[in-house]
């Protein structure tokens, strides 16, 4: 943790004040270094107060993803976000971990961009990254699987997605089969996995995140405006995105654990017990080829088991769904 990070943390935990010589103490620095952070911190909107009886006292934090803050609010031995990267734009946070994948970085590596010129979603759509109002980043993993069992990863994320987004504004989204978050029948989050991998063998698989955070029902227009919703519109509160953040990869780090453990089937069950699609009559479109049935499980790859008209079960790994009744 940088020393920002250390005095924000500080601030954070004592929102009645810190003294400066406490901060110099628990830091090591002199306190010349503390109000050049403190300086630093300020410029980047961070309201800090400063008084000879309270100390230092943090007053308003802006809606800012700063590596530092997050990694500083995950645990040490979390394995997403080891190494946590913000750019302000880019095309596709995924496109930055596949290349950050092609040069050998480690698993763990998490980016953050605060608007996509390009970001996708499934099936070659286009995602929406207004700057600043969401989260829209990417973590690579170097997973111990095999390539037809990587539809875990998707399943194990929506759960670690449902987890982080209940604790940080107490909505707790349901699951529409593949990846999709629902609030009130409402995409509030998608997921977009791609992998590199040879038949029997994965290099890397990448986990692209898409989570509408702090839009106004104002700024979702055309078609987007009967299908899509924000955490802030349906809670009311404005979410702080950082908080949301280091929870979704402490949750990350969870579930990866879980998976490489061999205890997806209690993700499995989660993930059912969110489901909104299982137990209904859905209509699959998955490319090639259509489905009709009932929904019945997750099997123990990640894939929907389907219950045909004619009583058959069918094995899909991913398709749009819709629900019939
Ligand atoms: C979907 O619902 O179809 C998946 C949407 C995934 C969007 C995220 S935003 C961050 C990452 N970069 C992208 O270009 N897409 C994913």
């Amino acid at each position: 943790m940088n020393s920002s990070s250390q005095i924000l943390a500080a601030l954070r935990s004592n929102l009645n004040g810190v003294s400066g010589g406490d901060l110099c103490n628990r830091l090591g620095i002199s306190r010349a270094a503390v109000w050049s952070h403190i300086e630093s911190l300020r410029a980047n909107g961070f309201e800090i107060i400063a008084s000879p009886h309270r100390g230092y006292q943090l007053l308003h934090e802006p809606d800012l993803l700063l590596a530092d803050d997050i990694q500083s609010q995950i645990e040490t031995e979390d394995l997403v976000g080891s190494k946590v990267i913000v750019i302000q734009e880019t095309t596709s946070t995924n496109d930055e971990v596949a290349r950050a994948a092609q040069q050998n970085q480690p698993e763990g590596l998490v980016v953050f961009a605060e608007s996509q010129t390009k970001g996708r979603g499934r099936l070659g759509r286009k995602w929406d990254s207004p700057d600043g109002k969401g989260l829209w980043f990417s973590a690579l993993l170097r997973p111990a699987l095999a390539p037809s069992e990587c539809t875990r990863l998707t399943a194990a994320t929506a759960v670690a997605l449902i987890r982080a987004i209940a604790k940080t504004s107490g909505i707790t989204p349901s699951i529409k089969w593949p990846n999709d978050l629902l609030v009130n029948g409402k995409k509030v989050a998608g997921i977009l996995t791609e992998m590199s991998a040879e038949l029997d063998h994965v290099h890397y698989v990448i986990i692209g995140v898409g989570i509408d955070v702090n839009q106004t029902a104002a700024d979702f227009t055309g078609e987007l405006k009967e299908i899509a919703t924000s955490l802030k519109v349906e809670s009311g509160n404005e979410i702080s995105r950082s908080n949301l953040a280091a929870a979704v990869l402490h949750e990350l780090s969870r579930v990866y654990d879980q998976i490489q453990n061999g205890a997806f089937p209690k993700i499995a069950e989660e993930w059912a017990a969110n489901c909104a699609t299982l137990g209904n009559q859905v209509v699959i479109d998955a490319g090639a080829r259509q489905f009709a049935g009932r929904a019945e499980a997750l099997d123990e790859t990640g894939a929907l088991l389907l219950r045909t008209e004619h009583g058959r079960l069918e094995r899909i790994m991913g398709g749009d769904v819709s629900i019939v009744k």
